[in-house]
């Protein structure tokens, strides 16, 4: 069959790639322990599944949903914004529920973008970022995130002939993979650069709910003005470990969210109420729930990071998200070190250059699996990098 160009200029998508070959090496007898993905161990939370099932024993609930969610959803999730981030959101014009955040990440540039416009583009990347404005025919322009300056794009580098293309900037504060934060300082820049260029801010909060320490990430809608250039993703994947369900949503610039519900009714039909019943009910959780999940993650976090740091990795303490970003022992590269752990160890982690070239020299390595299996991987580091 011909297929369109497009698709063949399009990757296999990595996570696809990496669940095979996990499966092959269990298959093949090996006991793999992953700390590849992000796609959280634990469940959800158990009022949430039971939300759900009684959902579903309501015929009413097994028609076409909305197209753009629930007014009782919009509801909960202006409530939850207020409570969290002190920003008040209009449900109906400010907030669009999604099959998952990922889908609003290349739905968001599309509404935006035409051929040969340019997408501001951090590197290392969320792999979306990219497919996201190739297929549309745009390109992206990559902007270093560096260690030596807390991975944070430097805008001010930006050459006036690609400002003078540039429609989208991404950014993805608490950041995967280098588990960076962004502050206030930062992100009132942020809004400043995109009012003067006339570009709009996809921020992607993926990661806005996995936090540890007494630190808490913000949201770009709290800086006064955001709304008039940004849309933010969040996304209850990671939040509430419902990564399964597929819900998140966009908020923020009415215009762009009202873009992307109408371009996504023309292609999808919304989200599976029960699904959405029990987002709400997540969404309304006392904080003590995810205080107590969150502990368990900051556990794995220490595992890893001294860990890491003890097996000549270096790796700094996160204060957000699902991933410690360490660097490679002397002598490899990425992917040699991934593939070789992978080989000797059943150690799947993954290699930083999968999020762009810029990730040359790091690993990203997932807090999703329990204490018992991090130390054991690390045990199994230690012997083969001992000997190597
Ligand atoms: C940075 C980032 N954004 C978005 C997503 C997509 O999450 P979901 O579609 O499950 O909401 C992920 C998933 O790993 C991610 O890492």
């Amino acid at each position: 069959m011909r297929l369109s160009n497009l698709i063949n200029s399009l990757p296999p998508y990595h996570f696809a790639n990496a669940k095979q070959k996990i499966a092959d090496r269990k298959a093949a007898g090996v006991d793999v322990i992953s700390l590849s993905m992000g796609d959280p161990d634990l469940p959800a939370p158990p009022a949430v599944v039971e939300r759900l099932c009684a959902a579903m024993q309501d015929g009413e609930n097994h028609r076409y949903p909305e197209y753009r969610g629930m007014r009782a959803l919009h509801e909960a999730i202006a409530e939850w914004f207020e409570n969290r981030f002190g920003v008040q959101l209009t449900p109906e014009q400010d907030i669009l529920p999604l099959l998952g955040s990922k889908e609003g990440l290349a739905y968001a540039a599309t509404a935006v973008l035409n051929a040969g416009d340019i997408a501001l583009t951090p590197n290392p990347y969320y792999p979306v970022y990219i497919s996201g404005a190739t297929t549309l025919g745009a390109e992206p322009y990559l902007l270093p995130l560096r260690e030596e300056q807390n991975f944070l794009p430097d805008l001010d580098s930006i050459p006036e002939s690609v400002l003078a293309r540039a429609r989208v900037l991404w950014l993805n504060y608490p950041n995967n993979p280098t588990a960076a934060c962004a502050d206030r300082a930062f992100f009132e820049h942020v809004v400043e650069f995109a009012r003067r260029h006339d570009i709009v801010i996809i921020h992607d909060m993926a990661y806005a709910e996995v936090y540890f320490d007494d630190f808490r990430p913000m949201s770009i809608l709290q800086v006064p003005g955001a709304r008039d250039v940004a849309v933010e993703l969040h996304s209850l994947s990671k939040t509430y470990n419902m990564a399964g369900f597929r819900i998140g949503m966009l908020v923020g610039n009415p215009e762009l969210v009202d873009a992307v519900g109408r371009l996504k009714s023309n292609i999808d039909s919304g989200i599976f109420r029960p699904v959405q019943y029990a987002a709400i009910e997540a969404l309304r959780l006392p904080s003590s729930w995810l205080a107590e999940r969150n502990v368990i993650y900051q556990r794995r976090r220490d595992l890893l990071v001294e860990g890491c740091n003890a097996l000549g990795m270096r790796a700094e303490k996160t204060r957000a998200g699902l991933y410690v970003w360490a660097h490679v022992p002397q002598g490899y590269t990425s992917r040699d070190f991934t593939s070789w752990l992978f080989d000797q160890t059943g150690v799947f982690i993954t290699p930083g250059t999968n999020f762009g070239s810029a990730g040359e020299g790091y690993v990203r390595i997932s807090m999703t699996e329990r204490e018992e299996r991090i130390q054991e991987a690390l045990r199994r580091m230690q012997e083969v990098l001992r000997k190597a």
